[in-house]
C-alpha cells in the first residue's frame, strides 16, 4: 500500500477532510448514541447540566419576552424539547439527517410542536426572525475564522432587533492543559469509526493562535481515511474580536451556558449578545 504524504505532514490550519463526520451514515449512529447517553459528554453534555442550562436560559431570557427561539446545531433535540416544554416556540436546525429524523419522531411521540429543519447553518435560510438564538456545546470554535463570520452573519440575519444570541466556546484555560500526543487503536468490530476492523492513528496537534487539531487516520484494507477536527479556544478579548464589525453588544459573559461565572476554573466561556441595529 502506498501511504499518502498527508500522513506525515501537518495540514494547513482548518484544512477540511473530505469524509463526512456528523453526516456519515455509520458515524452519525455512534454520535446519536453519544447524544442520548445522559451520563456522557461525547456529543451533548450530561443531562443534569442541560437541565441546569435550560433553567438558566428560562430565568435570564424568559419565554414571555423571547418567545421565538432558534436552536442551531440542535442534534437530536435535547435542548429543543426541554425549551419547548418550558414555553418557547422552538425551531431546531441541524445538518445531520439522522439527528433531525430522530428529533422529529421524538417530538411527535411527546406531542411537542417543534419546527425541525435539516440545514447547514452556514447557508441558513429560514423565512422567520427569532427573539433568541442559541448555539450550544462549542460549535463556534470548531469553525474556521471565515466560517465563524458566516455563522455570525446568518445569526444576525435571522434575529429580531433587540434579539439575543447565546453561545459557548472552549476557553484559553482549557487550551493551556492540552499537549501534543500520538496514539493508535486497533479495533475489531463496531468501533466509533466503522463496524468493520480498522487501525486508527490518532494525534493531537497544537497550532498558533490557540488552535488544536484532533486528527484520526482510519486504515481499512486498502483505504486510509483522514478526519480533522479543529478547535479554536478563546478568552473574552479574542472572542469579542469576532463580532467587532457587527451591530451587537455584549449583555453578559458567563463561564458556561448554565450561567456560572467561575472564569478561573472552567473549560468553557459563554456570551450573551444583543442585536443593536437592523442593518445586517
Ligand atoms: C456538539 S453537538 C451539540 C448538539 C446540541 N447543541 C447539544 O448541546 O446537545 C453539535 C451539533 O451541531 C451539528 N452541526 C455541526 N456543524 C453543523 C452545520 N454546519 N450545520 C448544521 N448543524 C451542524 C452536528 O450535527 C451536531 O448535532
Amino acid at each position: 500500500m502506498n501511504l499518502p504524504q498527508s500522513l506525515f505532514e501537518r495540514p494547513a490550519v482548518y484544512q477540511k477532510t473530505a469524509a463526512a463526520f456528523w453526516e456519515d451514515e455509520y458515524i452519525s449512529s455512534q454520535m446519536l448514541k453519544n447524544h442520548l447517553n445522559p451520563e456522557t459528554e461525547g456529543a451533548s453534555r450530561k443531562l443534569s447540566f442541560i437541565e441546569e442550562s435550560v433553567t438558566f436560559i428560562c430565568q435570564t431570557l424568559p419565554p414571555a419576552d423571547y418567545p421565538k427561539l432558534l436552536d442551531l446545531g440542535c442534534g437530536p433535540g435535547i435542548y429543543s424539547e426541554l425549551l419547548t416544554k418550558a414555553g418557547y416556540q422552538v425551531t431546531g436546525v441541524d445538518f445531520s439527517k439522522r439527528s433531525i429524523e430522530y428529533a422529529k419522531q421524538a417530538a411527535a411521540k411527546q406531542q411537542l410542536e417543534i419546527d425541525y429543519q435539516q440545514q447547514n447553518y452556514l447557508s441558513l435560510n429560514l423565512p422567520e426572525k427569532y427573539d433568541l438564538i442559541i448555539m450550544i456545546y462549542c460549535d463556534f470554535g470548531a469553525l474556521s475564522a471565515p466560517d465563524r463570520q458566516i455563522v455570525l452573519q446568518k445569526m444576525l440575519a435571522h434575529l429580531k432587533l433587540g434579539g439575543k444570541i447565546l453561545f459557548d466556546v472552549f476557553s484559553l484555560k482549557k487550551f493551556q492543559t492540552i499537549r501534543e500526543t500520538k496514539n493508535w487503536h486497533y479495533v475489531l468490530e463496531n468501533g466509533f469509526w466503522s463496524p468493520k476492523p480498522y487501525l486508527e492513528l490518532q494525534q493531537t496537534l497544537i497550532y498558533p493562535q490557540n488552535i488544536t487539531l484532533e486528527q484520526s487516520f482510519i486504515l481499512q484494507k486498502n483505504q486510509l481515511t483522514p478526519y480533522n477536527i479543529w478547535t479554536t479556544f478563546f478568552d473574552q478579548h479574542s472572542l469579542a474580536n469576532e463580532w467587532k464589525q457587527y451591530p451587537v453588544k455584549v449583555c453578559a459573559w458567563f463561564s458556561d451556558v448554565a450561567g456560572h461565572r467561575d472564569f478561573d476554573q472552567q473549560d468553557t466561556l459563554a456570551v450573551l449578545l444583543e442585536k443593536t441595529t437592523d442593518k445586517t
